[in-house]
């Protein structure tokens, strides 16, 4: 999608959107009046903040989320270090005033550092100072409103605690009916206990059950090597040198000693009997069924035989006739033949 000038950067500065959170979301200690001084609704920033959020509400489809993901995560725009992507960032450059105004360098030292003086651990610092390099992508051409500001979950129905929430009939999911139940296009897991929905694809693998999923396979992977070690009177690493979940063919294992030689069941057979110093066997099927595996798929429509097909469909007596002419087809030489055909029935 295109978008103007005007769609792309609604506000003057990229910072414009915060003010109005102070508005909407007070800080509790803060009074009652400054509140107020907020609330100038005849602030021209308010508008442009307002055209921000409709641009957002209107365009940040389902299907925009996806597209940008799968842009973005190529992850093939530029390669930078964290230091870098912050200076990269600094070349962002906003139209407001740009003396009252920090650049975004300094902003993003500023809040780490004020979190550093109040205390707080060294991951709650870091996290200050990159909480804003995702603006870097504005630098790629994305509009100010795909990039900041509150947003909301796609795929499902919008909440109308989202702000400026009227502005979503215009967005093309507001009328798609996959997106407008409460869960949407997510699910929701319910579990009896801790374990319980292990198995489950709805949830994201849990380490403990990743752990313990993998003592299981390496168990298994211990018994198997140890089995085949014993009975192909080989050292356990001599087998796992050779394991480790590869299939062999049957020549190659041969010749790596996993087999002593190629044969049928005939030979294997054979090979049984001298083993157990046998001359004279037979051999016997077990279990015995009473139906045969043929009399099994006879009763299934599509198992059924070319003939006994066309039987059912022309009636037994034309059929006889088609493989008559199939017998004067096959018959070569000079032919004596009866004029009539006996059917004994
Ligand atoms: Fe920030």
């Amino acid at each position: 999608m295109n978008f103007t000038q005007a769609e792309i950067a609604p506000l003057a500065s990229i910072e414009e959107w915060e003010d109005d959170i102070l508005v909407r979301y007070p800080e509790a200690e803060k009074p009652a009046k400054s509140k107020e001084e907020y609330r100038n609704y005849d602030d021209p920033k308010r508008e442009t903040v307002k055209e921000f959020y409709r641009l957002n509400h209107t365009y940040q489809t389902y299907d925009f989320v996806k597209q940008k993901q799968a842009e973005f995560l190529k992850f093939d725009k530029k390669e930078m270090s964290i230091w870098d992507a912050c200076n990269f960032l600094n070349t962002l450059v906003d139209d407001s005033d740009p003396d009252t105004d920090l650049d975004q360098l300094q902003h993003l030292l500023q809040t780490s550092e004020a979190i550093r003086a109040d205390g707080h651990p060294d991951w709650f610092v870091l996290t200050g100072f990159l909480h804003d390099l995702g603006k870097v992508l504005c630098l790629f051409g994305e509009p100010q409103w795909a990039v900041v500001g509150d947003t909301f979950p796609v795929g499902c129905k919008h909440s109308d605690k989202i702000v400026y929430p009227e502005f979503f009939k215009d967005n093309p999911d507001y009328s798609d009916e996959r997106f407008n139940t409460k869960l949407g296009i997510y699910t929701e897991q319910v579990k009896t206990h801790e374990n319980s929905a292990n198995y489950s694809p709805f949830v994201p693998l849990d380490e403990k059950f990743k752990a313990f999923t993998l003592e299981g396979v390496e168990q298994i992977y211990k018994n198997f090597v140890t089995h085949v070690a014993e009975g192909r009177k080989m050292t356990f690493a001599q087998v796992d040198s050779i394991a480790q979940g590869r299939v062999w063919s049957g020549s190659e294992a041969v010749k790596i000693g996993l087999v002593d030689k190629i044969g049928g069941l005939n030979d294997a057979i054979a090979e049984a009997a001298k083993i157990a110093k046998i001359k004279d066997y037979s051999t016997q099927n077990y279990p015995e069924y009473e139906k045969t595996f043929s009399d099994l798929m006879a009763n299934l429509p599509f198992a059924q035989s070319k003939e006994a097909f066309i039987k059912e469909e022309i009636g037994e007596e034309n059929y006889m006739l088609i493989e008559q002419v199939k017998r004067f087809q096959r018959q070569k030489g000079v032919q004596a033949m009866m004029p009539f055909g006996i059917n004994i029935k």
